[in-house]
């Protein structure tokens, strides 16, 4: 069958999946005993793209699910943890039942499952994961805690596949044999930034390709500041520039209009890839302004943590990691991802 094909099948059936969870709820017995439950929410920062795309999803789902939107309080920790903190000892006070969050800083998750289990509260990380240390101490003590998310490292491999398959002479505009390329990175404290950046460039040195990083700057997950940076980095080393690895879509959307001032051309003399499959990005991948990005599947993320925090509430046992998989958008399956998005 052909490669392209299959891949936007097995894609298209991997969003179906994860667009079918099966709910938990059995019947109308345990809808109404959710109705009665209190969640709180804590998500890292309201002003993130892909982090209000998660919660508008996570809010329909737990009410879809048979919670009352009355019991669903979110908070915004305005990407400041000690904010974010008072917000949770808030929501203990107040002895919610259960507790999804996003953590402002992953470094600080020992502290926090230390006040929810010491609160007898069910916890639900999700987005930003905490490290094995403390995913370990879950388990070892059977603590009714655990992490929704994906592995960035596959998103950081597709991003660098989307590029690999290129091929060198497409990408090779300056005949140096190398991939000349920028990096603009997410919040370096957070593995979903460290292992993209890190596993797009090894996927290319793995399909054999001679690799050249030109700059590598931190853009914190911000269109604004996307821009910003592209736009000095085009100023400083014009031409040079081939490719443009961004950690995310918003970073990307901010670097497309840097690229566009520059007068340069994506897909013509440079290429630009980011991660989500923001609808905005969907749209400029069809258009061809953009190369590629990586589908984070806020669907099967949202429902995975509201199932995990149901089946707590329900009395039941999770595994202490819930993986979701990326999905690869380029130009030969961009229709089928907006189709069912
Ligand atoms: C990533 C996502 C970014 C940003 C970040 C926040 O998974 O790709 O856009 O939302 O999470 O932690």
């Amino acid at each position: 069958m052909n490669k392209k094909i299959l891949s936007s099948m097995v894609a298209a059936a991997m969003i179906a999946s994860s667009l079918t969870v099966a709910p938990v709820m059995a019947d109308d017995a345990a809808a109404s005993d959710l109705a009665d439950k209190t969640v709180g929410v804590c998500i890292y920062q309201f002003a993130d793209n892909f982090m209000s795309l998660y919660r508008a999803e996570l809010e329909n789902y737990l009410i879809e699910q048979g919670f009352s939107k009355d019991n669903i309080q979110i908070q915004d920790g305005a990407n400041d943890q000690a904010t974010q903190t008072n917000q949770i000892d808030a929501f203990i006070a107040d002895g919610v039942d259960v507790l999804i969050i996003n953590p402002v800083t992953p470094g600080s998750c020992n502290v926090i499952t230390d006040k929810c289990v010491e609160a007898g509260i069910p916890l639900v990380y999700i987005n930003r994961e905490p490290d094995e240390a403390e995913e370990a101490r879950w388990d070892e003590n059977d603590w009714d805690v655990t992490y929704v998310g994906a592995d960035a490292r596959q998103s950081g491999t597709m991003q660098g596949e989307i590029i690999a398959d290129l091929g060198l002479d497409a990408i090779d505009f300056n005949g140096n044999g190398a991939v000349d390329y920028i990096m603009i990175e997410g919040d370096p404290e957070n593995v979903d930034a460290q292992y993209r950046t890190e596993y797009s460039i090894k996927a290319l040195e793995d399909a054999g390709l001679e690799v050249n990083c030109i700059d590598d700057q931190v853009g914190m997950w911000d269109q604004t500041k996307g821009n910003e940076l592209v736009a000095n980095s085009l100023a400083q080393y014009g031409d040079d520039i081939e490719v443009v690895f961004c950690n995310n879509d918003a970073m990307a959307l901010g670097a497309l209009q840097a690229i566009q001032s520059a007068g340069r051309t994506v897909g013509e003399d440079i290429y630009l890839v980011g991660v989500d499959a923001l609808s905005e990005a969907l749209e400029d991948i069809l258009a061809g302004t953009m190369t590629g990005t990586v589908f984070n599947d806020h669907f099967a993320q949202a429902h995975g943590a509201a199932d995990a925090a149901i089946n707590y509430l329900n009395g039941e046992d999770n595994d202490h990691y819930i993986g979701c998989d990326y999905v690869k958008v380029t130009g030969d399956n961009v229709a089928d991802i907006q189709a069912l998005l």
